[in-house]
């Protein structure tokens, strides 16, 4: 946990900037799988977490802007729990560790709640993400189920995404422990990604690593010889030598900030002359939009710049023609590159999404595009320093999506689809980093992670 301090400034933050209300922060609780009693790891809401740090199922903040106090609610366990659970904190205890004054147990938040409903007081609430969470407002606050996202505070969401998306010392120290795991994971798929081994073996021992550093994944693992499928969570598959495998993965640190690191592998230990030709722009993309990365600069153009490097890039190995700024103003890169170039990363993997991806990614000066790929960049708005995003360009060969464009005719004039016919079972390559904005420009976080054609051969024991 950081010091209380650093949690009571940063609800006396968020108090000034809502001036008046009350502000409700309801934390998780466990999550069945498939009975009461067998739960899904339990995951802390971040908001929650960000403001009032308990990391244990079952607690509920509150911050009364107009009598300038913090509350933390929760029951305290008693001797049943304690047989199970071991020995436990009270709530009390748990408080004083974020530096709360005032805490009750369940009933007494129901109470509170139900009296500033009647005198009606404004109770912001941040929309909520599990059906769970939508009951116990709805509960709370007299309102239909349905109803309740509706009724989720814009200004309290712009409020927790603004402050949420500048990252102190100490929070980009957090991302740089995740990102230390990540370095160790991506030695271990090195020495053990080779012809003949299964995907799962690798994603296993990905799993492994991660449990080591007494950590989970900030996200479920994408690991396979099929990168052409984005989020390819199937590990079932053999790996041939002249695969390439993509391996999209994130640990998170002790308290819960993400890494999220994506590297493109030759199975075979060497990429093959046409694969090192398309990973080469890949990279060229990749590092072209970082460095572009300062205060002022829209992530939108880091993203456009990325897409005319492959466009570039492929139109030299004659998948593209034509003039490559025409070709990416109609969207032909997005066959090959039908993603964004990156999201933010904090206490979420895609950070605040549950809020709204256009509130966390789009301002008023920058409205989402509806032109296919670039429909799915998330994030577009101005950088500043202290922000994190990833920078993750791709390069993909989907057969249904090549396909269906070749069928409808799609950008004809830009995409030479005979010459495509034999990359069909290229699969696909994504090169991925998290960058911090500084003041002078950016800084790619966490340990070197080998990603040029020299480093990423040199590091395959197979
Ligand atoms: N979690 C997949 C990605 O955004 O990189
Ligand atoms: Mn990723
Ligand atoms: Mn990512």
């Amino acid at each position: 946990m950081f010091n209380a301090s650093v949690y009571r400034e940063r609800r006396q933050v968020l108090r000034r900037q809502m001036g008046s209300g009350l502000l409700l922060f309801p934390g998780n609780g466990e999550s069945p799988m498939n009975y009461p009693a067998n739960t899904y790891p339990f995951r802390q809401d971040s908001s929650f977490l960000y403001y009032f740090g308990v990391d244990k199922p079952g607690f509920v903040g509150l911050i009364d802007v107009d009598e300038d106090c913090d509350y933390l609610y929760g029951n305290d366990f008693d001797i049943d729990d304690i047989i199970w659970m071991g020995p436990q904190p009270s709530v009390r205890e748990l408080a004083d560790v974020v530096g709360i004054n005032s805490t009750g147990d369940n009933s007494q938040l129901a109470e509170r709640l139900a009296a500033a409903v009647n005198a009606g007081r404004r109770i912001h609430f941040l929309s909520p993400y599990r059906m769970e969470e939508q009951v116990r407002i709805a509960e709370w606050l007299g309102l239909d189920v349905a109803a309740v996202n509706r009724h989720a505070s814009r200004a309290m969401i712009r409020a927790v995404v603004t402050q949420r998306s500048t990252k102190s010392e100490a929070e980009i120290r957090e991302i740089e422990k995740a990102l230390e795991i990540s370095s160790r994971i991506y030695e271990t798929v090195m020495d053990l990604a080779r012809p003949g081994v299964n995907e799962g073996e690798v994603a296993g021992a990905l799993l492994g690593v991660v449990g080591r550093a007494n950590s989970h994944i900030s996200f479920p693992t994408i690991l396979s010889v099929h990168g052409e499928t984005l989020h390819n969570h199937f590990h079932g598959n053999e790996m041939r030598e002249d695969d390439l495998l993509v391996v999209d993965s994130g640990a998170e640190s002790p308290e819960h900030y993400a890494s999220d690191i994506t590297r493109t592998f030759p199975v075979g230990g060497r990429f093959t002359p046409v694969q090192r030709q398309v990973y080469e722009i890949v990279l060229r993309a990749q590092e072209a939009a970082i460095q572009a990365m300062r205060p002022g600069t829209r992530f939108l153009d880091c993203h456009m710049m990325a897409a005319r490097e492959i466009a570039t890039g492929l139109k030299e190995i004659g998948l593209m023609k034509g003039d490559v700024d025409e070709a990416v103003q109609a969207g032909a890169h997005a066959l090959f590159f039908p993603h964004g170039l990156g999201h933010m990363m904090g206490l979420d993997v895609h950070d605040m999404e549950n809020l709204g991806e256009n509130l966390v990614g789009y301002d008023e000066t920058i409205s989402r595009s509806r032109q296919f790929g670039l429909s799915a960049l998330r994030m577009a708005r101005e950088l500043f320093p202290g922000f994190v995003v990833t920078v993750e360009p791709g390069i993909y060969f989907i057969p249904a999506l090549i396909d269906q464009w070749r069928r409808e005719g799609a950008h004809s004039d830009f995409i030479d689809y005979d010459a495509l016919e034999t990359f069909r079972d290229f699969g696909g390559i994504r090169i991925e980093d998290d960058v911090l904005v500084t003041a002078e420009g950016h800084r790619v976080l966490g340990p070197k992670i080998p990603k040029t054609v020299a480093d990423i051969e040199s590091g395959m024991k197979g």
